[in-house]
């Protein structure tokens, strides 16, 4: 990874934190983004140190907020003439319904507009590096149907149903977005990290649940304690993987597991009409159509 420009979006904790310690030990030079600076400065300091390599900044930015997705990409593009390397990787699982400052449910908003609009902006800064690949995170379950009329829960909301719904809204967006670069010089694939316990797991409440899987909330408890980025780490490796491995040299359009195994989409993914609305309304959304 010597010498490739990395950008991590939500690079200031959890599974996006290891990913960046992973791969600037691996010699990339990592920008991670965050929203706080001192957070962020501490999270740069902490990397610089545990791996040796300099190579380590920090972009500030608000990932529900538009205009600051629109800056970040115009922060990047000024010190940086290629992108090798973008990790969609800041989610967020929000358990009350509320508006961003755009006026979009804020899961929606985070899982699918940002990592739709920061991969559209920067889409020159990837097409002028050699080889490019582009990384989005999926959520756990993979709902089997999108509620198309529900996209931003107007209709109705539960936290867990709102992030799936979100994710899997982001997977058929990735599928689309790797269809439109085929034959350039960029990937775009998806991975499932697995479970770990981060700030996000940690602040899941039991409202976030279905009422009739309430009674496993203890357990979930239980299996997202804190461990000191043990878990964090394990769930960074498929993310590291398809970042860094040659095995995955132009491939594209691939979903991978918490194994770093490629597995099939979900049916849904395949759906051509479904996968094209997405599109459309990404685009309607972040006022790019
Ligand atoms: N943890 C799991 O078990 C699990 C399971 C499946 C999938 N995932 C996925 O893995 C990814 C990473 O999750 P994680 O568990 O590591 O989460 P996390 O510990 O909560 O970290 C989230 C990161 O995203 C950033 N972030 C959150 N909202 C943001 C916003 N509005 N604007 C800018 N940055 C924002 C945070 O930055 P700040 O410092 O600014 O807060 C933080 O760096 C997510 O996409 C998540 O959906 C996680």
């Amino acid at each position: 990874m010597k010498n490739k420009i990395v950008l991590i979006t939500g690079g200031t904790g959890g599974i996006g934190k290891q990913t960046a310690l992973t791969l600037a030990k691996m010699g990339a030079r990592i920008i991670i983004t965050g929203r706080a600076k001192t957070s962020g400065d501490e999270t740069v300091a902490e990397i610089k140190q545990a791996s040796g390599n300099p190579n380590v900044d920090l972009l500030l930015g608000d990932l529900s907020a538009q205009a600051e997705i629109h800056s970040l990409a115009n922060q990047f593009k000024i010190k940086n003439q290629r992108l090798d390397v973008l990790i969609n990787n800041a989610g967020l699982a929000s358990s009350k319904r509320e508006l961003t400052a755009d006026g979009i449910e804020s899961n929606f908003a985070v899982n699918v507009i940002a990592p739709f609009l920061l991969t559209r902006l920067l889409m020159d800064s990837l097409k002028a590096s050699p080889s490019a690949r582009v990384i989005n995170l999926m959520g756990g379950d993979v709902p089997a149907k999108l509620d198309m009329g529900n996209l931003q829960g107007q209709r109705s909301f539960d936290g867990l149903n709102s992030y799936s719904q979100s994710k899997l809204a982001m997977m058929l967006m990735t599928y689309e977005f790797a269809r439109r670069v085929q034959g350039a010089n960029v990937t775009v694939n998806v991975c499932y990290p697995g479970q770990a316990s981060t700030n996000m797991t940690r602040s899941v409440t039991p409202e976030m649940f279905p009422r009739f899987m309430r009674f496993i909330f203890p357990l979930f408890k239980l299996m997202t304690r804190p461990d000191g980025g043990k878990s964090a780490e394990k769930a960074s490796r498929s993310s590291v993987y398809l970042a860094s491995s040659k095995d995955v040299e132009g491939l594209n359009g691939k979903y991978f597991d918490a194994k770093s195994k490629m597995v099939d989409f979900p049916a849904i993914v395949m759906d051509v009409t479904t996968r094209q609305k997405i599109w459309e309304v990404a685009e309607q959304v972040s006022r790019l159509s």
